[in-house]
């Protein structure tokens, strides 16, 4: 695999190789032994928008596996003041091993990878999230032991998590589920994709989409970059929360999963975080595990 732009250029089995890896990697860290694959090598981190978990996970996961993480705030690097994409892939190219990128655009992610001659990983754009739902796919064959078959629900924006979870669920043979406000859908050409290759809705109508639902999936009703609509959307969306009514209509043991961060009380309500505190806090943490197999696979 020479990068991670988005997960439309995967196929099912190369998910489930990165996913077969992050388990045996995330086995061997409880059991102390770590592998120095990725001795004497740097990954770059650029970061345009804030992060907690992808920051703190990629920069953990490279020093596991014998590297060194060096984080990029666009602000400080001279990206930031205009400098253009095709420039910086070829300097950092010369520097580095691998770069993730957390931005704005995905134009910007397939830039650097066209323009650079290294491994490039999408660490998030308006987009897609790849590196996530890697991380939740994880977690869902965790705690249900399968993922074929599963149905999982969306509940709020058709945003870049929206978007990635459709194409790599539908990819290893999960249906999804939409439900959005009208004028919040997921991208047109990722829904017409996910019809013609799996069982896809795309809904207004909440209860009909978390129907019988294995998964419940939310996020935030505002995306970094877009907090001036933040009021606006918290009319739109006001109907899309994950509360205890949600949550009944999908089936009894049905997991409830989020990317975090969270914001109580809109797209979820506090009592049904914590009640899946447990299956949110694997995610989060498999965000390492699924990590450090995709920088073995792309940077090894
Ligand atoms: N879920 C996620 O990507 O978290 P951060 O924004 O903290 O990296
Ligand atoms: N949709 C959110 C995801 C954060 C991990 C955002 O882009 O801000």
């Amino acid at each position: 695999m020479k990068h991670l732009l988005k997960l439309s250029d995967l196929s099912k089995e190369e998910i489930i190789e990165i996913l077969d890896l992050a388990d045996k990697l995330k086995k061997e860290r409880k059991e102390g032994i770590d592998h120095p694959i990725l001795k004497g090598k740097t990954l770059g981190m650029i970061f345009t928008k804030s992060s907690t978990r992808t920051r703190v996970s990629f920069e953990t996961g490279m020093y596991q596996l014998g590297g060194t993480a060096m984080f990029l705030s666009s602000r400080d690097i001279q990206l930031g003041r205009g400098e253009p994409i095709c420039d910086t892939a070829r300097v950092l190219s010369r520097y580095l091993d691998g770069i993730m990128i957390r931005t704005f655009d995905q134009s910007d992610v397939e830039d650097l990878a066209k323009y650079g001659s290294i491994p490039i990983i999408n660490g998030l754009t308006d987009y897609a999230h790849p590196c996530q739902v890697l991380a939740d796919l994880q977690t869902i064959r965790e705690h249900k032991g399968k993922l074929e078959g599963l149905k999982i629900c969306f509940v709020g924006d058709g945003n870049n998590m929206a978007n990635s979870i459709i194409v790599g669920c539908i990819k290893v043979g999960m249906s999804v589920a939409i439900a959005c406000p009208d004028n919040y859908k997921p991208d047109v050409d990722i829904m017409k994709w996910a019809s013609e290759n799996g069982e896809f809705l795309c809904t207004s109508n909440i209860a009909e989409a978390v129907k019988d639902a294995d998964v419940v999936y939310t996020d935030v009703w505002a995306s970094m970059g877009q907090e001036d609509e933040a009021e606006k959307r918290k009319i739109a969306f006001k109907d899309y929360c994950v509360n205890a009514n949600t949550m009944s209509y999908a089936k009894n043991d049905a997991m409830v999963l989020h990317c975090l961060p969270a914001h109580r009380g809109e797209e979820i309500t506090a009592e049904v975080l914590e009640a899946h505190a447990n299956e949110i806090f694997d995610e989060a943490e498999n965000r390492l595990h699924a990590q450090k197999a995709i920088l073995v696979k792309t940077m090894a």
